[in-house]
């Protein structure tokens, strides 16, 4: 007989795993809401060319590709940005903007499995569709902080602005007299963000960049904190001449919005958190300000990411109009490993005809006055009956096993009388009651013990 494993990279979630994540699920979801967001749902595969157009590289590499009966070139989806931006451009176009969605689904990536990296893995995403100005980004970040805060989970921000590291190559082009196409300034921005510091230095030597120009380059994604956006202005405005803003207007804009965001989150959603210029993503549509959050906790080993987001423009891709966007995933499983978590103990109630020694005729009448009286229970507590024709004993033993806290006996005097016996299975103690009673007598005892 062959034994079918499970495909590597993916997980079972067993009934303790799954309520975790049910109770995650619900908090984030909670949280999403009150800020007015709605959610969405997209299909599990997409045409390919979804995810080819703009993702980058990486994902491509990492896509699972098929191709259906039909002969559609489809893909799993590896992310659910470029689907809910599909989703808008069919459905939404009209709707009134900014749009607010969230979402929770899961995601596929032909990766390298380890801990807390999966090749069937879940996000938690929100996208605000129609806006990424300072307002929205911050927004952005104080949601996604947010919902941090309600799993209790401590994260570190880190925000930096893809517009301006790329502003900044552009400008040590121009000075090195070196042009770099669209694909090779991407593969720089992913290294970037890979920190594959001798592979960018072996690719700038290789295009012809000087010593000075890659320091410079390692100077503008090694700023981080305080004081990165005083020293980011200064590396931009210099060899610029007196009036830098004027050549690196852009750039300097960036850096104001870069400023307007850190004020509102600091201001005015108190929201912790800190400037990294060397932040650049692993997907290439982003366009302006980007942000990862890592976990504090050891426990994810080289995982700590459990967050990235930022703004982008993917919707003319697909057929809209350049529409700003910007948004977060949370990668669920990652969250779901530290999350604190301890699972009620759920009250279980098992209904128990006793069917030893019972004639054909009076078994049936036992087993359907077991299933009436648990139609009436299952509207209080969780309730169980007995499927395997099993005696008495039998089913307490099978009681204790799944955690019952009670047994409601019906034997041939209950049948008669028309009346249970209620087991409390932790005390061991036992009495008649009318079903009504049962329900109000397993409530209070609930109660007396919680209290
Ligand atoms: P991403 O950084 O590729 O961004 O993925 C978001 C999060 O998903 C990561 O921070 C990580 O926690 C989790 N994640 C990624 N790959 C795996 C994996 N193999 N196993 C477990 N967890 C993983 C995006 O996907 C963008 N769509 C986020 C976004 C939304 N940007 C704007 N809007």
């Amino acid at each position: 007989m062959v034994k079918v494993e499970r495909v590597r990279g993916t997980r079972d979630f067993l009934p303790a795993e799954m309520k975790k994540r049910r109770e995650m699920e619900r908090i984030m979801r909670e949280v999403a809401i009150k800020w007015g967001y709605e959610e969405v749902q997209t299909p599990t595969f997409e045409h390919a060319e979804l995810f080819t157009l703009k993702s980058g590289e990486e994902i491509l590499k990492e896509m699972y590709e098929f191709v259906d009966k039909g002969g559609r070139h489809l893909a799993l989806r590896p992310e659910l940005t470029a689907p809910v931006i599909r989703m808008f451009v069919n459905e939404l176009k009209m709707a009134r903007k900014p749009l607010r969605f969230f979402y929770f689904g899961n995601c596929f990536r032909y990766e390298e499995p380890q801990r807390a990296r999966y090749r069937e893995f879940w996000q938690f995403g929100a996208e605000i569709i129609g806006a990424d100005s300072p307002e929205a980004q911050a927004e952005i970040i104080a949601l996604a902080h947010e919902i941090l805060n309600a799993l209790h989970i401590k994260g570190s921000i880190e925000i930096g602005h893809v517009g301006i590291l790329r502003d900044f190559l552009a400008k040590l082009s121009e000075e090195s007299g070196v042009s770099l196409n669209e694909d090779e300034k991407n593969r720089i921005m992913r290294l970037i963000d890979k920190g594959a510091k001798e592979q960018i230095e072996e690719f700038m030597r290789a295009k012809g960049f000087k010593d000075d120009a890659i320091a410079d380059l390692f100077g503008m994604v090694s700023l981080r904190g305080e004081d990165a956006l005083k020293e980011a202005r200064e590396m931009l405005r210099s060899g610029d001449g007196e009036n830098g803003e004027n050549s690196r207007g852009t750039a300097l804009d960036k850096l104001r919005e870069l400023e307007a965001v850190a004020e509102l989150l600091s201001e005015g959603y108190g929201t912790p958190f800190t400037l990294n210029l060397g932040i650049a993503r692993g997907l290439d549509y982003y366009t302006g300000l980007v942000f990862e959050i890592y976990a504090e906790a050891e426990k994810l080993g080289a995982q700590r990411q459990i967050c990235g987001g930022g703004s982008y423009r993917i919707a003319h891709l697909f057929g809209g109009e350049d529409t700003p966007s910007t948004g977060f995933a949370f990668g669920f499983d990652r969250l779901s490993e530290i999350f604190p978590f301890e699972a009620p103990s759920d009250l279980k109630v098992v209904v128990v005809p006793v069917l030893r020694k019972a004639d054909a005729g009076l078994r049936r009448d036992l087993q359907i006055a077991a299933l009436k009286t648990a139609r009436i229970l299952r509207s209080h507590f969780v309730t169980l009956t007995d499927v395997l024709g099993r005696n008495l004993s039998a089913q307490l033993a099978y009681a204790d096993a799944i955690g019952a806290s009670f047994a409601v006996i019906i034997g041939e005097r209950e049948l008669k009388e028309g009346r249970v016996t209620l087991r409390n299975l932790r005390t061991g103690e036992q009495e008649s009651v009318s079903v009504e009673e049962c329900v109000r007598k397993i409530k209070e005892q609930e109660c007396s013990k919680e209290g």
